[in-house]
């Protein structure tokens, strides 16, 4: 039975059932509706109240457009003032090595996932989309409230009565362009048409608020942009080209560590070793040289490549807008790419590195003051933990 939405909702037989998830298309496009499996019954096993006849997605669309975006951050404001009140530093040698001069920070019942909505929200409204149209959230975080995944709470939030596919992707400061090619491919080739593309970290809880050569650099916030299907010829993906180098990883990372205080002790007093101990992540562990060297190697490469790919060169292009680290590295890859400073996007200043927030939030902050328009090009990139980067170039709009 179709409800108002247009999703259908599944009559479920009295017999013992398994109720399992199925794919449909429904009037607003894909979505996931359910397949009621009976154990036992007289009119055979299995009874489909999907409206789609085959469990594969019929519509593929060739394109995909950014129709939408909203970004969110924290109320409390942090300064380089603030910060050498609790480490040895000072404004002069933050804003020198890294152009960072406030940050925002989680605090009080702020909240992650609250960010991630408020950020959901403005997109949907630029759009002037309703969330029960939305069939894909994807959340990209390193620093999920819940270590199962943030995502599901997100449609549950925005009020989505279709129950969308929400999950999280893990990829540091690369997840969002991580998140916007996986969208790109869930809708040309998945039958998805609305997907909503999240980046959202809280990374100052993650910090050694005692390390001056980590704590200056990061900041949360969260990030949204509306992907929705479209022709071929209105396509907002024009290439892309993405990497990963686990050899490199232990430059930058925060492991799991064992909490070493408590033995379980079975009862007879003996030390178990099941079940294992207690785990933890460490604060960021970062060998800064390192990363800026891996970053102004590989970025511009990545760059070159997906350009390449697009069949453009970095002077056809109206922007370059890269992950928010360091204004050093901005710098030296748009240098590299010959990208004159005033096509390059940058808020790194107001809020440092917000990891896969940093690079909605600028495009937000850009298209809402009329520097981006419909229509312009922009070369972006991530890069970051896992080691992890990777380059898109998108269209706007
Ligand atoms: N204030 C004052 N002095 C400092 C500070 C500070 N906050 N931090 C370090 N120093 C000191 C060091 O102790 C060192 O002193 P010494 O010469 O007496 O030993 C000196 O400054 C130089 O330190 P370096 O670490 O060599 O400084 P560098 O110029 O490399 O700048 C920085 C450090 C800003 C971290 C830089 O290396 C950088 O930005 N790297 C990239 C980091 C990055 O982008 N990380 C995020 C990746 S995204 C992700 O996935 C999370």
């Amino acid at each position: 039975m179709a409800n108002a939405s247009g999703f259908f909702t599944p009559s479920v037989p009295k017999l013992r059932a398994k109720v399992q998830p199925s794919i449909g298309i429904s009037r607003s496009g894909f979505c996931f509706s359910r397949r009621v499996v009976c154990s036992s019954g007289t009119e055979g096993a299995e009874k489909l109240v999907s409206p789609s006849e085959s469990r594969m997605p019929k519509l593929v669309s060739k394109g995909c457009r950014l129709v939408g975006i909203g970004s969110a951050v924290p109320s409390l404001s942090v300064s380089n003032d603030d910060l050498s009140k609790i480490v040895d530093t000072s404004d002069e040698w933050i804003s020198v090595r890294t152009g960072i001069r406030n940050r925002r920070v989680i605090s009080g019942k702020e909240s992650l996932k609250d960010l991630a909505v408020e950020a959901a929200r403005k997109a949907l409204e630029m759009a002037d989309f309703d969330p029960n149209d939305l069939d894909l959230i994807l959340m990209c975080t390193s620093t999920p409230e819940d270590i199962f995944g943030a995502a599901p709470q997100i449609p549950r939030e925005l009020g989505c009565k279709n129950y969308p596919l929400a999950y999280d992707i893990t990829a540091a400061c690369s997840g969002f362009v991580l998140g916007l090619v996986s969208a790109a491919c869930h809708i040309r080739g998945g039958g998805f048409r609305n997907v909503l593309v999240i980046g959202a970290d809280g990374v100052s809880r993650f910090v050694d608020w005692t390390d001056r050569g980590t704590c200056i650099l990061f900041g949360d916030a969260a990030g949204a942009v509306l992907v929705q299907a479209c022709d071929a010829e209105e396509d907002g993906l024009l290439s892309f080209d993405l990497h990963s180098d686990g050899e490199g990883g232990r430059h930058l990372g925060a492991p799991m560590s064992d909490d070493k205080t408590d033995e379980l002790l079975g009862s007879n007093g003996s030390v178990l070793d099941f079940p294992p101990k207690r785990s933890s992540y460490s604060c960021i562990q970062m060998n800064g040289k390192e990363v800026f060297r891996f970053a102004v190697r590989c970025v511009p490469q990545s760059i070159e490549s997906a350009l390449q790919k697009a069949g453009l060169v970095s002077s056809s292009v109206d922007w370059l807008l890269l992950h928010q680290a360091n204004q050093r590295i901005i710098d030296a890859v748009a240098t590299r790419l010959e990208f004159p400073q005033e096509k390059v996007i940058s808020n790194l200043a107001n809020y440092g590195n917000t990891s896969a927030a940093s690079i909605p939030l600028a495009l937000d902050e850009a298209v809402r003051s009329g520097k981006v328009k419909p229509g312009h090009t922009i070369a972006t990139a991530g890069f970051g933990a896992g080691l992890t980067w990777g380059s898109a170039v998108i269209r706007w709009g």
